[in-house]
């Protein structure tokens, strides 16, 4: 792989890693239109990057020529065809060492070696945060390449939107809109417990879009007294019900955030504050307290034509960057313009919601507590 930015480009590659979002199968697409449209080719790399470590492992040697014909059809498709893992990061790659205990070895090196030995003039990645670290290293190591952005959570910093997100707010939104009969019928609580690790705006969009009455994100610790006031001044008025919507990152006043699972050099899986809330609700009202966990259900599914919109701009923009001359950047989303921004400021940080933004002031306006 050439680090000279100009040189000319014949063969890319392109890999999605980290979780997956509604819209990777769009950027796809849009990238090996582009790149056929300039008289390059695109290549696939299988799982992240183990198509290029493991290749072994693959009938079709871990990378896939992304032909006209082999992305036709797939925009409106969810997960990725390429695949996909948040695990075996190429910095920290497991492996058994001579006392039969995992290590981590870095494997950035022997990537890079993998491309060159491919004649990969440039890679296009797909991922969030993680992705973007690998990504950095990379492109300091010589790869010329580009990232796109990609999350459900809409928690990375430095572009407005990432694609996903709007597929799962519909969808969230969709099942409080369900949740509305059944609550109001029985008269219950009902404790709805979404995706978006440590940032709330999955909740937060999905909440005021789905008219829930209590929206608990992890930007402002909840008092669990404040959701039961809101349950009993409901009652008080005659509805008999009350949606919770709680963001998997939401933590109580002083307390810490439910955590599923912590394995070491992994990030933690988040789960549990539904049950948490939904217990603690019943034990101080009384109230009759149901859960639904609605999980990897927000990443699945086919994406919105706005995910899908997104999803091939930011394809198509990676393409034509990479002919620009751009090296070691992000694209990203900025007033609805497509822009880039460079790897190292976008990364590490998380994009919060801001309590003084006009969706949360819209949320109090509506009477929607945060608890
Ligand atoms: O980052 C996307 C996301 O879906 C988070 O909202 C969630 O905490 C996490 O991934 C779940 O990861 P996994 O697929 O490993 O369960």
């Amino acid at each position: 792989m050439d680090s000279n930015q100009s040189a000319p480009i014949k063969k890319v590659a392109i890999s999605t890693g980290g979780g997956d979002a509604p819209g990777l199968n769009a950027v796809i697409r849009a990238a090996a239109l582009s790149a056929i449209a300039r008289g390059w080719e695109l290549y696939g790399i299988r799982d992240g990057f183990h198509g290029l470590l493991l290749p072994e492992e693959y009938p079709d040697g871990g990378l896939i020529h992304l032909t006209r014909e082999r992305v036709s059809g797939i925009t409106h498709l969810g997960g990725t065809i390429l695949g996909t893992t948040n695990r075996n990061n190429p910095m920290r790659y497991p492996i058994i060492g001579p006392d039969g205990k995992i290590e981590e070895v870095d494997r950035t090196d022997e990537l890079v070696r993998a491309f060159r030995l491919h004649h990969i003039d440039a890679l296009i990645t797909v991922g969030g945060d993680g992705s973007l670290a690998i990504a950095s290293v990379l492109s300091r190591k010589g790869l010329r390449l580009i990232s796109v952005p990609k999350t459900i959570d809409n928690d990375l910093d430095k572009t407005d939107v990432t694609f996903g997100f709007d597929t799962a707010v519909g969808f969230a939104t969709e099942a409080l809109d369900r949740l509305h009969s059944t609550a109001a019928s029985h008269g219950r609580v009902m404790v709805v417990e979404v995706m978006g690790r440590y940032a709330g705006w999955i909740a937060l969009h999905s909440g005021v879009a789905g008219s829930a009455d209590v929206i608990l994100i992890p930007e402002k610790p909840y008092d669990i007294n404040k959701v039961v006031e809101k349950i009993r001044e409901r009652d008080t008025r005659g509805n008999k019900f009350t949606i919770v919507v709680v963001a998997e990152g939401a933590a109580p006043l002083g307390g810490a955030i439910s955590v599923v699972e912590k394995e070491a050099g992994k990030a933690e899986r988040l789960g549990g504050v539904g049950e948490k809330v939904a217990a603690e609700i019943h034990e101080i009202s009384g109230k009759e307290t149901r859960v639904v966990v609605l999980g990897h259900l927000l990443r699945g599914g086919s994406p919105t034509a706005l995910d899908r919109l997104t999803a091939l701009r930011f394809g198509a923009a990676a393409v034509r960057g990479l002919e620009q001359g751009e090296g070691g950047v992000m694209v990203a989303l900025e007033a609805q313009n497509v822009k880039y921004v460079p790897i190292e400021e976008a990364m590490g940080k998380m994009k919060m919601v801001p309590m003084d933004s006009d969706t949360v002031t819209t949320a109090i306006d509506l009477g929607i507590s945060f608890g």
